[in-house]
């Protein structure tokens, strides 16, 4: 057994047998189907030779980040701690932060197992026009450009605001062969608007920065106007703390948003409005 599968496994068993689980992954919206299908998946540790090739390589040089010693200053346009309340204003002008890139690679970047089931959802959604908000030092958009790669379709472009962590994460993708990402640069307010304009209508976006519940509201609506007619809207961190909490409420419960599934840690919103079923669904995976 490799070390992620290892890790993938860490997830509740029970899960693996919930029963909204099992009608989301034979629902007739094929892309209800689809999500239910890649959670299946993931906690199954379902995966081609192929695959585990993209996610053995992947982790194979999150650990060789890990160990880095080269020290860099960051600026911190995000929230902060779980407790810190950082003002708008604060926010905006940002925190220096310095340590090493080994360090912003272990407490940055999204556990295994959670990549894996980004890495399955696209897969299975195969979505075309992909967004990532908060890059650290590329590791899930490292996942996420292999899944599209395998697919053979779509790109990623990926955002972050800490300029010496943006340049890490273009190097990820570069040592690992994946010329179907780019990276963006820059703070969230400033770039998003470039983005979203010049990117195609976008079906899929994981927010993973910024977790503050006016800015995580802000982005979504931001997102809205540009998304295609499906698409699908993946936020990291939905119960890190309580503001978050309420960002993640306002999301599921906007009409734009037909279904929404609380995994615990990340949510799904998705865009379909031909979709018929449950509004809400809630596995928590932690
Ligand atoms: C949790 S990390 C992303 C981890 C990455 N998705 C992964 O799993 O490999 C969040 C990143 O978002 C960036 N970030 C936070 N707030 C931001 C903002 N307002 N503008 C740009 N980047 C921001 C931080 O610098 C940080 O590197």
């Amino acid at each position: 057994m490799s070390r992620v599968s290892k890790d993938v496994r860490t997830f509740p068993v029970v899960s693996r047998k919930d029963t909204h689980l099992d009608a989301l992954r034979r629902h007739p919206n094929p892309l209800a189907a689809a999500i239910g299908q890649s959670i299946y998946a993931t906690l199954n540790y379902t995966v081609t030779e192929e695959e585990e090739g993209w996610i053995d390589r992947i982790e194979a040089h999150r650990a060789e980040l890990s160990q880095s010693e080269e020290r860099v200053v960051c600026m911190d346009y995000g929230a902060g701690k779980r407790d810190s309340r950082r003002t708008a204003q604060e926010m905006a002008v940002g925190v220096a932060v310095e340590n090493t890139v080994g360090h912003f690679c272990r407490v940055s970047s999204k556990g295994a197992r959670w990549c894996v089931l980004l890495f399955r959802l696209i897969r299975a959604v195969r979505p075309h026009s992909c967004v990532e908000m908060g890059a650290a030092v590329g590791i899930s958009a490292a996942y996420q450009a292999a899944a599209l790669h395998l697919n053979a379709a779509g790109s990623l472009i990926t955002m972050e605001g800490a300029a010496p962590l943006a340049a890490v994460a273009r190097q990820t993708l570069h040592h690992l062969g994946l010329d179907n990402a780019t990276v963006m640069a820059g703070k969230f307010m400033d770039t998003l608007p470039s983005v979203l304009k010049h990117q195609p209508p976008i079906d899929y976006v994981f927010v993973d920065g910024h977790h503050d519940e006016a800015a995580t509201q802000a982005y979504a609506e931001q997102l809205f106007s540009f998304l295609a007619d499906q698409a699908l809207l993946v936020f990291d961190d939905i119960a890190w703390n309580q503001p978050m909490k309420g960002a993640w409420q306002a999301i599921a419960n906007d009409d734009r948003i037909h279904l929404a599934i609380d995994l615990g840690t990340i949510g799904i919103g998705l865009v379909a409005p031909t979709y018929r079923g449950p509004r809400f669904v809630s596995f928590p995976l932690e």
